[in-house]
């Protein structure tokens, strides 16, 4: 990847009375940064960010979020025109090859998607080994740090071909997995494959298919699930995905680094909040219970949060939560839906997005927010939501980590501290310690 970003301007930075300066960076969008690579080497100090709210890790062509104004960008393309008019695998293809395709490569692009839907029939042995209660997300982190198993010539990352074939079974191995995790929870035979059906419906069918039975995709299920999908592909540099990008800078395989995501999603501050917000959609039961949780939300003693509601960098209406409330009422109304938990979500949303506390702290319903909804609505169970999530995802810790392979300023990612533990001192043998 060549660098595209400008100097254009210069920070002045004056410790002890000397004088350092530092590049002014501009990029396409965005706020300009202070570029502070050389400051370890020139003035003798790391800068303290932690939780990174005030600091670029990576130059990126990718994704672009203006959380001020709600705004989302893939290459480019605001969500709301991929999520109307696109479907997942041309997504995928945007985020990983950086323009739309013309017909000729989506279809030879999709041809290889769909020629590395099966898995290894010794995988299938692997899930044999987990109890039949384990969380869903425990055994996807397993199953795809496994997966390199079966392909050892993924293990040269610095290989683009053996690369590009990583990211490829990456993407056309998760829904296999992901389907089978959910069978094998609820004890079904498993569903192989079918790869005439497009990507959505071919992963509904292996999740919902009986193999004694015949099976009759939804098509508003399908077009549904493709959104979900294409709204959680990727979003620039968040835990899992930087944990991606940190994993694969010593050089670990494709599996190693989306293992490693897979691993950081589960956290319920991050993909896991589409599960807890559901949970907390069917704890507060009632409407009339809203009043109270809205209380406790507020209150600094109590730890309890509204799930679903704010983000590190929307301090407005996250655009994805806007697509995904839409597809959350086309899909209830296909299904002829109308249940406690979405109406006490529908209050709720009204509810937060008018109270005080919320609008000072701009806290608006995220992506998660209306997710589970729809997911619970497909027959998902809860503990499935964040493997959804982290099989959508996986395209964009694909692009995300081929980006950063080519970057040719790449190197292993190694963040400094402040130390403040003990001050150097001798070493006391135990016969003389109190
Ligand atoms: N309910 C009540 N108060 C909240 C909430 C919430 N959901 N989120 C933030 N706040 C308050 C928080 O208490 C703090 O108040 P104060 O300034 O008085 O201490 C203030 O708002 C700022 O919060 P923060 O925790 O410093 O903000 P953050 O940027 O570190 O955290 C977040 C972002 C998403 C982790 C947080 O908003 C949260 O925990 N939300 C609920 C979990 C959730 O829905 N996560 C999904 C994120 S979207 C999907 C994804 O990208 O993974």
């Amino acid at each position: 990847m060549e660098t595209k970003t400008k100097q254009t301007g210069i920070a002045k930075l004056e410790i002890d009375g000397t004088v350092f300066e530092l590049p002014i960076l501009s990029g396409t969008e965005g706020p300009d940064v202070v570029d502070v690579s050389k400051l370890y080497a020139t003035a003798g100090v790391f800068t303290l960010d932690p939780g990174f709210t005030s600091t670029g890790s990576c130059e990126s062509q990718i994704t672009f979020i203006n959380g001020e104004e709600g705004i989302l960008l893939h290459r480019g393309y605001p969500i709301d025109q991929l999520a109307g008019n696109s479907g997942f695998l041309e997504v995928s293809y945007l985020l990983l090859n950086g323009e739309l395709p013309t017909q000729t490569k989506f279809t030879s692009f999709a041809n290889d998607i769909t020629q590395h839907t099966l898995i290894h029939t010794q995988m299938d042995r692997f899930f044999d080994g987990f109890r039949r209660d384990s969380h869903p997300m425990a055994m996807l982190t397993g199953a795809v740090g496994a997966l390199s198993a079966f392909y050892p010539g993924a293990m040269d990352s610095s290989d683009p071909d053996e690369r590009y074939l990583a990211y490829i079974r990456l993407i056309a191995k998760m829904p296999t997995l992901a389907a089978r995790i959910y069978k094998y929870t609820i004890g079904q035979p498993f569903v192989d494959p079918q790869n005439d059906l497009s990507y959505a419906a071919n992963f509904l069918r292996m999740c919902f298919a009986i193999t004694a039975e015949p099976y009759k995709t939804n098509p508003i299920l399908a077009r549904a699930m493709d959104k979900i999908f294409i709204l959680h592909a990727d979003h620039e540099q968040n835990a899992s995905t930087s944990t991606v990008r940190l994993a694969g800078s010593s050089g670990a395989h494709p599996y190693a680094a989306v293992a490693a995501g897979v691993a950081s999603l589960w956290g319920p501050s991050h993909g896991g909040a589409n599960e807890a917000c559901l949970n907390m959609l069917r704890q507060i039961g009632d409407v009339s219970e809203i009043p109270e949780y809205v209380r406790r939300a507020k209150d600094k003693n109590d730890p309890f949060r509204l799930m679903g509601f704010g983000h590190r960098v929307y301090k407005n209406y996250d655009p994805r939560a806007t697509v995904m409330q839409k597809t959350a009422e086309e899909v209830l109304g296909e299904l002829g839906i109308d249940t406690p938990v979405l109406r006490v979500a529908r209050e709720l949303e009204k509810i937060a997005l008018e109270d005080d506390y919320f609008i000072e702290k701009k806290l608006y319903p995220n992506v998660d927010f209306y997710s589970g909804i729809i997911l619970d609505a497909m027959g998902f169970p809860t503990e499935m939501f964040t493997v959804l999530f982290a099989l959508a995802r996986t395209v964009g810790w694909c692009a995300q980590l081929n980006e950063m392979i080519e970057d040719p300023t790449q190197r292993i990612g190694r963040p400094r501290q402040i130390y403040t533990g003990p001050a150097t001192r001798d070493f006391i043998p135990i016969s003389e310690r109190s």
